[in-house]
């Protein structure tokens, strides 16, 4: 399936690491009509997300451990209330309230030792898998 792109987009999906993913963290930030905290507070809950991957060097492949976690700044997760929403993807663990302090223990915990932080968590729904095949 790879081998179908052109050269330059391969070369984006390697240096993300995009077929390495472990898990994919989702925030709601910068949003459109910020409902669940404040704008500021968002931005500064996607910075220290981004920030902290990057430092920990857990969003990319490394020799030491082949996988990585992706994060995307998603505006708005419907949720709004208690935000910043952030959801951890395959585990499907919602957390409320995800301000830089509570992302330092989703990383220490949940990221790096697969431990659900309980006191922020208020949804555990892992996505079914279907089984789906590629297609030509
Ligand atoms: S504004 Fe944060 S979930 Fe909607």
């Amino acid at each position: 399936m790879i081998d179908q792109v052109a050269p330059n987009f391969q070369d984006c999906i390697q240096s993300l690491g995009l077929a390495q993913i472990q898990r994919h963290v989702f925030i709601c930030a910068d949003q459109t009509v910020p409902k669940c905290c404040d704008k500021a507070d968002s931005l500064a809950a996607w910075d220290y997300l981004k920030r902290r991957l990057k430092e920990l060097k857990l969003d990319q492949p490394t020799s030491d451990r082949p996988t990585c976690v992706f994060r995307t700044k998603a505006n708005c997760l419907r949720v709004c209330q208690q935000g910043p929403i952030l959801v951890v993807y395959p585990d499907g663990v919602w957390y409320h309230s995800a301000t830089p302090e509570v992302i330092e223990r989703i990383i220490q915990a949940h990221l790096l030792n697969n431990q659900i932080v309980k006191e922020y968590a208020f949804l555990v729904h892992p996505l079914p898998t279907h089984g789906t095949t590629a297609t030509d």
